[in-house]
């Protein structure tokens, strides 16, 4: 592997970071990981409980969850096959920065990008993302700093501002108090305000903190890197939301916390460390059933478990 692998930043996109979105471009395929040998090994060797298996309609409507299911058994080589030819969407959660291999990347990766944006990155995970062609992530945020570091195939990233339409102030509290599962309130109005970024390999797309968005694959096989990292502004504003949220929620106050000025911050995110301790918080909610399992054999990979498969037709035109 020869470095860097990020491409330097031009004055412009150094300037919009964090404020808008930008593409960045990377050399992640040339260090050979990303090939479907090298993801297979990786699938055999990662912990099947940080692999999420999951399916979807194809071209997902932007406002629908996902369906959850298991490879049980399944090799690497077999379950890289299904995701080709079926309807499959594998999040390997954390593979990026816990496995020793895709590590010794994702450091150099990430001390690249922070010098080159001059971030300074206060914890990060990184996962991998291997996903059927037409497939897709409906409309959420994240509670940190994110980005998505595109490797093989080709998507869209639909990327929508973190303002009052897109993401209502209580609709993020939701999210950060863990009331929902980072799935948002969606309108096809919203559309009017997205930014559709098409990722081909080897391009990276930064966006604002908080800025909702969505994902859908076009015909390909897609592999991406997902880069998730706190810095003390994420740490800030999830300290003014989550007070302002337990305070509207507990003492029944009308709090606004787009406005908090950043000098009270600091206060705001030592409270949101002291609430909770104090204030308890609900399990996330979590979808635990698992629908189906994956199968060489079935229709597009998937084979329902009895009484599990969807009412509706799954595949819908384009
Ligand atoms: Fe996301």
């Amino acid at each position: 592997m020869t470095l860097p692998l990020l491409h330097p930043l031009t004055a412009d996109a150094k300037r919009r970071h964090g404020r808008e979105p930008v593409v960045l471009l990377h050399r992640l395929a040339e260090t050979g990981l990303f090939t479907d040998e090298a993801l297979a090994r990786l699938i055999d060797r990662h912990p099947r409980e940080l692999i999420d298996v999951l399916t979807m309609k194809r071209n997902p409507p932007p406002d629908e969850r996902w369906i959850a299911g298991e490879a049980k058994g399944m090799s690497g080589k077999d379950l890289m096959e299904a995701v080709r030819r079926g309807r499959l969407w594998l999040n390997l959660r954390r593979a990026m920065s816990a496995d020793v291999e895709y590590r010794a990347v994702f450091e150099p990766l990430l001390a690249e990008f922070a010098k080159e944006t001059r971030s300074t990155i206060l914890s990060a995970v990184g996962g991998i993302l291997i996903s059927s062609p037409r497939c897709g992530i409906f409309y959420h945020c994240d509670p940190t700093e994110t980005m998505l570091w595109h490797v093989r195939g080709k998507k869209t990233i639909y990327l929508y501002p973190p303002d009052d339409t897109h993401l209502p102030e209580q609709a993020y509290e939701a999210a950060i108090l863990k009331e929902t599962l980072n799935d948002l309130p969606y309108r096809p109005e919203f559309e009017a305000g997205a930014k559709p970024v098409v990722l081909e390999p080897g391009m990276a797309a930064t966006w604002p903190l908080h800025g909702p968005h969505r994902v859908v694959n076009h015909d390909s096989l897609n592999v991406s890197v997902t880069i998730e990292y706190s810095t003390a502004r994420s740490k800030l504003a999830n300290g003014v939301f989550f007070t302002n949220g337990v305070l509207r929620r507990k003492l029944g106050l009308n709090p606004r916390s787009r406005t908090v000025p950043t000098v009270l911050k600091p206060a705001y995110w030592l409270a949101s460390k002291l609430l909770q301790r104090l204030v308890p918080l609900p399990d996330a909610p979590r979808n635990h059933v698992r629908a189906f399992d994956v199968d060489l054999k079935a229709p597009d990979c998937i084979a329902w478990r009895p009484g599990l498969e969807p009412a509706e037709p799954m595949d819908r035109a384009a």
